[in-house]
């Protein structure tokens, strides 16, 4: 039997989450949006699209979470984007009753599936899906580390002329302008990029790392990114259904770790079949220790703000 997959949010992301795992045959794909014909839509053209690449996997859209039932990975990715007169407040509470009610529908009929949490502001919501769904910190995982991590290889890559197949790079803490992009730990062809380039190239690289999302959108007026946002979603529910034990970097729920609690945030974990198999504590200096609590401090101070009533 194949795995199933669905992917809450048939949007730009979750449309291209759903294109991506059936191209990988990473299972049947499941797309749900609260828009009628649109999932439905989406999926077919998607499905239609299997001769010629030669996949398949099924791919099913809906706006029924019944047609969800028994999922192995549930993708969020559904929520709003700021629109003109919305303050930032405004979007997050938005986001939290979407994520809220998603995620109860989902995790109803899909009680052991791993959550992959893609919505924004991401760590909280990650954590507004924790509480709603009851499940361990193991089934409930952020993307976007890697997301991140594959800006800094792409602005690594072009500032040396080399294949991004040669770049690693490593970024951790929470999604936003606080995230810690490691100079240290980020390297080609297995060369810290701080050996092969002028400190401050390496500012410059981060700095345009940590400002990704926004470079993007402002390109875009409209929207956000969505390509490399869905392949790093991929990547992370291939981990997950061919049970690769693979290190990725992903928000997680830290128990100790880093010497933090209760809170999400980004840190190397591996991902297997039951979704996070353990967190990788990497050595950090003061300084870089330091960044990564000052990030999760942002984050704990969003996470603060989600309603008593949520869970
Ligand atoms: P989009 O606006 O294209 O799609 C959002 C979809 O959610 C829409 O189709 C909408 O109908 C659907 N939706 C809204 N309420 C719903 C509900 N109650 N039930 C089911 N579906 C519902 O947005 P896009 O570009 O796909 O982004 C989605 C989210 O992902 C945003 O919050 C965005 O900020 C976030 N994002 C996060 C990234 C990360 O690194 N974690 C990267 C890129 C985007
Ligand atoms: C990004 O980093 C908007 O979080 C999204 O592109």
């Amino acid at each position: 039997m194949r795995n199933r997959i669905t992917v809450i949010g048939a949007g730009h992301v979750g449309e291209t989450v759903a294109f991506n795992c059936a191209r990988l045959e990473l299972g049947d794909v499941i797309l749900l949006d609260i828009l009628e014909g649109i999932p439905q839509g989406k999926a077919l053209d998607s499905f239609e699209s299997s001769p010629i690449f030669g996949f398949d996997s099924q791919v099913l859209g809906t706006n029924d979470y019944a047609d969800t039932a028994n999922s192995d990975v549930v993708v969020m990715t559904a929520g709003l984007a700021r629109k003109p007169g919305m303050s930032r407040d405004d979007l997050f509470y938005k986001n939290v009753e979407i994520v809220e009610a998603c995620i109860r529908s989902a995790t109803a009929v899909s009680p052991d599936a791993v959550i992959i949490m893609v919505t924004n502001p991401l760590d909280a919501m990650c954590e507004v899906a924790r509480r709603v769904s009851g499940f361990p910190r193991e089934r409930v995982i952020g993307m976007a580390g890697i997301l991140d991590s594959a800006r800094m290889r792409s602005f690594i890559a072009l500032e040396l002329g080399v294949s991004v197949e040669n770049t690693h790079a490593f970024v951790l803490g929470g999604h936003g302008d606080t995230m810690v992009p490691l100079a240290r730990f980020s390297t080609v062809a297995g060369v810290p990029i701080t050996k092969l380039m002028t400190e401050e190239r390496v500012q410059a690289i981060i700095e345009r790392t940590r400002k990704g999302g926004g470079e993007i959108v402002s390109l875009l007026k409209t929207g956000s990114a969505y390509y490399a946002p869905g392949l790093a979603v991929a990547e992370m529910v291939e981990a997950i259904v061919k049970n690769k034990h693979k290190i990725l970097p992903c928000a997680a729920y830290l128990e100790g770790e880093y010497g933090m609690t209760d809170t999400f945030v980004g840190v190397p974990i591996q991902l297997g079949r039951k979704g996070m198999e353990k967190i990788v504590e990497i050595e950090l200096t003061d300084e870089e220790k330091a960044a990564l609590e000052s990030s999760a401090a942002a984050v704990r101070e969003l996470i603060a703000m989600i309603p008593a009533t949520v869970g």
